[in-house]
């Protein structure tokens, strides 16, 4: 997670942008992929459930996040004065005051993929997919207008700022044959943008059911050089990067940072994830050398 760097730089401005000077109290809210997950996986009761050892070098702990340390809702909790923002299924957790963190491993937005001739659907469950962190939202709304009374939610809700990471998992699902356990796809130019129009009305759905609910200031992570990770180069079966999903990648981010697509007045804003160094995999034959760094974690496939 060298990588985190340059993109919390650029959200870290973002922030300052969304926050509004003098209103100093504005709750964070989470939804996405393992980028941002800061451990709901470890609290689900299906067979989805992790026990990821990750947390040494900062938390001392495992925390159930898919890095060994803090990812950008932590960096951008401190930024914003505000307390680490908890997973929402983390038992005990009813305080919502500065926000929750929805995210999930290994999310990818369609809960089954498209049937779409010729490729079979793939039974690929997802385990926290955008939908079911929508119903955990508006759970915590309820929750959130019980205890601190309907016109102090509906404020919080208003000023709150809104992180989505989505639709990684979903390409690479898409694109890289070697991603999951299915046989290669052979996606057409007019699958393909079938998928990503799915991918992004469902996004753009979720998005739209927070708005109505009082948000207005939305972080989209963009979507990175998906081709270019490790375990996606080795995949690719060449030497490079994985061309297709990469492609897909940018079209998606494009299509994202165009504001008028949703059609909202809202603070929109992309976050470009940026300069993914290419750390090679830890059990990369012949790989000895790690002065820069070494990737022990799935986030490359989660
Ligand atoms: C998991 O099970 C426990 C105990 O029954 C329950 O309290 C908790 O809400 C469940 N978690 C989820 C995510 O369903
Ligand atoms: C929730 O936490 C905030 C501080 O983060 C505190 O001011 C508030 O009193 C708490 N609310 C409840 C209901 O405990
Ligand atoms: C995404 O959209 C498809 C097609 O409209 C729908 O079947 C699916 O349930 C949606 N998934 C989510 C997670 O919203
Ligand atoms: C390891 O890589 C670094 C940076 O690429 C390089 O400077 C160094 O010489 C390499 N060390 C060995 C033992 O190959």
């Amino acid at each position: 997670m060298g990588r985190s760097s340059s993109v919390v730089g650029t959200i870290l401005a973002l922030w300052a942008v969304l926050v509004v000077p003098g209103e100093c109290h504005a709750p964070f809210f989470i939804f996405g992929d393992s980028l941002l997950d800061a451990g709901n996986n470890q609290y689900l009761n299906n067979s989805h459930k992790s026990a990821l050892p990750y947390g040494e070098t900062f938390f001392k702990r495992p925390t159930g996040r898919v890095c060994d340390g803090r990812i950008v809702p932590d960096f951008l909790a401190e930024f914003a004065n505000l307390p680490l923002i908890k997973p929402y299924l983390e038992p005990g957790f009813s305080n919502y005051t500065d926000g929750a963190n929805f995210a999930g491993l290994q999310v990818n937005e369609m809960k089954y993929h498209l049937t779409l001739p010729p490729y079979k659907a793939r039974d690929h469950i997802m385990k926290l997919h955008l939908k079911l962190q929508l119903s955990y939202f508006e759970e915590m709304q309820k929750k959130l207008k019980q205890q601190e009374g309907e016109q102090k939610a509906q404020e919080l809700l208003s000023k709150a700022v809104y992180l989505l990471s989505m639709g990684g998992n979903d390409y690479m699902h898409a694109a890289m044959p070697s991603f999951g356990k299915s046989t290669p796809p052979l996606l057409t130019a007019s699958y393909k943008k079938q998928y990503m129009v799915v991918v992004l009305s469902n996004l753009t759905s979720v998005v739209k059911k927070v708005y109505a609910m009082g948000g207005r200031k939305f972080i989209f992570q963009t979507v990175g050089p998906l081709g270019c990770m490790p375990s996606n180069r080795i995949g690719s079966g060449s030497k490079g990067c994985a061309h297709d999903v990469t492609v897909l990648a940018k079209t998606h981010n494009i299509a994202l940072s165009k504001a008028r697509y949703l059609q909202l007045d809202i603070g929109l804003f992309a976050a470009e994830y940026a300069n993914l160094p290419l750390i090679k995999p830890y059990l990369e034959p012949g790989f000895r050398n790690y002065t820069n760094g070494a990737n022990f974690a799935s986030a490359g496939a989660g």
